[in-house]
C-alpha cells in the first residue's frame, strides 16, 4: 500500500471496495489500519468495546471518504455476544473480504512469581481466546464463499521474550502457532491466512504502561528498555534497540 490512496498503486486498487473487518478498530493500529483502508475506498466493519471511540471514527471516516462503515460495540472475550455480532455481520454485508485479528492487549509487567491472574486472564481471554472467537465465527463464511484473507496481528513479542513480558510473550508465541496452523486448516480452499508482526508502535497501550514502566523510553533513547521508532499512523513497524544492546 502507498500513502497516496486509491488508484495509486497495486494495493489501493487492490482494496477498493473490499469488505475489511476489523477488530480493535477503537484505537492505535487498529483505527490507523481503518484510516489506510478507508482513504483506498475499503468497505469497512469495525469492532471494540469503546462504542463512542468507533462512532467518532466512523463519522471520520465516512465524512473524508464516503466509505460505508458499520461498526458494533462487541467485546472478543464474549463469545456468545462474538456469535451473535458476527452472524449479524454476515447477514447484513456477507463474508468480509479480509478480516484483520487485531484486538489485544499488553496488562501488567510483573515478574511471573509476582504476577497477577486478572491480568493473565486478560490477555489469555483476548489474545488468544478473542482471535478464536472471531475466527470460529468468521471463518466458515470465508471458506463457503470461496474467498477470504484472515491477517493476525502478531508482534516481536511473539518471537522473543522481554522482561515481565511472560505471559504477553506467551499469547503471541501462541498467536504465531495458531497463524500456522490455521494456514494448515485452510490449505486447498481459497483462504489465505496471514499475520503481521509488528515492533514496537507508540499507541496507547505504550503510551501508558511501558511509559510508567520504562520512563525513558523513546523520549531520549538512552533507556535500558526497547523504543518505540514510529507512531500510530505506520502499518509497518521495525524495532530498534537502544545502543549499547539491552543488558536485561
Ligand atoms: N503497540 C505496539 O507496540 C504493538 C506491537 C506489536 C503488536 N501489537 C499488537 O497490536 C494490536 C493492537 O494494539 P495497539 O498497540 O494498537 O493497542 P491499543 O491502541 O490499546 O488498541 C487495542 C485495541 O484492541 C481493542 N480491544 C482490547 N481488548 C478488547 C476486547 N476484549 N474486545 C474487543 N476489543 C478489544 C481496544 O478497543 P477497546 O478498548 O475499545 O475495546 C483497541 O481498539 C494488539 O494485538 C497488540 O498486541 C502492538
Amino acid at each position: 500500500m502507498n500513502d497516496e490512496g486509491r488508484g495509486t498503486g497495486d494495493g489501493g486498487r487492490g482494496v477498493a471496495g473490499k469488505l475489511i473487518f476489523i477488530t480493535g478498530a477503537s484505537s492505535g493500529i487498529g483505527a490507523a489500519c481503518a484510516r489506510r483502508f478507508a482513504a483506498q475506498g475499503a468497505r469497512l466493519v469495525l469492532w471494540a468495546r469503546r462504542r463512542d471511540r468507533l462512532e467518532r471514527l466512523a463519522a471520520e471516516l465516512r465524512a473524508a471518504h464516503h466509505v460505508p462503515v458499520t461498526l458494533a460495540q462487541v467485546d472478543v472475550r464474549d463469545r456468545a455476544g462474538v456469535q451473535r455480532e458476527g452472524e449479524a455481520l454476515v447477514r447484513g454485508d456477507g463474508a468480509p473480504d479480509v478480516l484483520l485479528n487485531n484486538a489485544g492487549l499488553a496488562s501488567g509487567l510483573s515478574k511471573l512469581q509476582e504476577g497477577d491472574f486478572e491480568d493473565w486472564d486478560k490477555m489469555i481471554d483476548t489474545n488468544i481466546k478473542g482471535v478464536l472467537n472471531v475466527t470460529r465465527t468468521i471463518l466458515p463464511h470465508m471458506v463457503a464463499r470461496r474467498t477470504g484473507h484472515v491477517v493476525n496481528i502478531g508482534s516481536t513479542a511473539g518471537h522473543m521474550v522481554y522482561p515481565g513480558g511472560n505471559v504477553y510473550n506467551a499469547t503471541k508465541f501462541a498467536m504465531r502457532a495458531l497463524n500456522e496452523a490455521m494456514n494448515l486448516d485452510v490449505a486447498g480452499t481459497a483462504i489465505r491466512v496471514s499475520s503481521v508482526d509488528p515492533g514496537f508502535v507508540e499507541t496507547e497501550w505504550i503510551r501508558g504502561s511501558w511509559r510508567r514502566s520504562f520512563p525513558r523510553c523513546a523520549s531520549t533513547g538512552t533507556s535500558s528498555g526497547p523504543r518505540p521508532c514510529i507512531r500510530d499512523s505506520s502499518l509497518f513497524p521495525r524495532t530498534t534497540w537502544p545502543t549499547p544492546s539491552p543488558t536485561w
